[in-house]
């Protein structure tokens, strides 16, 4: 069944408790984008929202990390509550040793990659990742539109999961809508990721419900 990640990053923060009650009873995971100004263009948050929420709301964290030098702060992205945390291949020069370190924590690790890096490069990892998230915008801001480009990689890793038996997830990140979300899951995307087409709607549990390709009957 697919999953469903409402990305942090479109909520209003000034009505933070509201946007999170309007989403949590539908939600897989909370997707937490963490930014810092050097891998991607813009800066968003870390460690005191995630604990502030942590403390209030029982929702596994999807971490994404769009951060330089990610290894400086896995210890504390864990303790401030990931449960799935992913690092970009693009930012580990010693990938198999980071998301190694990851795992080893008990928690799950996961692989992104931009929309110009190949799936090809994972292929002496896919054994140990738990879910790689394939970004279908380039990374930095909410609100972008969807990348088509991307599609063949998630049939890609969809392939190479069915003939190696792997277990990831296959996760979509940027411009996923009711539209983009179903060529998404057609070609083996397990979790979706979305932010503007969820809190920049009246109504999130139909927005949900849209983005999951599933009719709402209580509406
Ligand atoms: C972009 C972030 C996304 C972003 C998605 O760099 O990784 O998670 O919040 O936002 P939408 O769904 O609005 O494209
Ligand atoms: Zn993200």
């Amino acid at each position: 069944m697919t999953k469903i990640s409402p990305s942090l990053l479109a909520a209003n923060f000034y009505s933070l408790e509201k946007d999170l009650a309007d989403v949590y009873p539908y939600a897989d995971y909370l997707h937490i984008d963490v930014m810092d100004g050097h891998f991607v263009p813009n800066i968003s948050f870390g460690f005191p929202i995630m604990e502030s929420v942590r403390e209030k709301i029982d929702i596994p964290f999807d971490v994404h990390l769009m951060i330089e030098e990610p290894d400086r702060y896995i210890d504390q992205f864990i303790e401030s509550g990931a449960h799935i945390l992913t690092v970009h291949y693009e930012t580990c020069p010693h990938v198999h040793r980071t998301l190694s370190y990851i795992k080893s924590k008990g928690i799950q690790a996961g692989i992104a990659i931009n929309p110009g890096t190949p799936v090809s490069v994972l292929k002496d990892i896919l054994h140990i990742v738990d879910l790689v998230l394939v970004m279908t915008v380039n990374p930095g801001f909410g609100g972008q539109s969807f990348i088509e480009e991307t599609i063949p990689k998630i049939k890609q890793l969809h392939q190479l999961k069915l003939k190696h038996s792997h277990t990831y997830e296959i996760e979509v990140d940027g411009g996923i809508n009711k539209y983009t979300a179903k060529l998404c899951i057609d070609a083996g995307a397990t979790i979706l990721v979305a932010g503007s087409a969820i809190f920049g709607q009246p109504n999130r549990k139909r927005a949900i419900s849209e983005i999951l390709q599933k009719s709402n009957h209580t509406e």
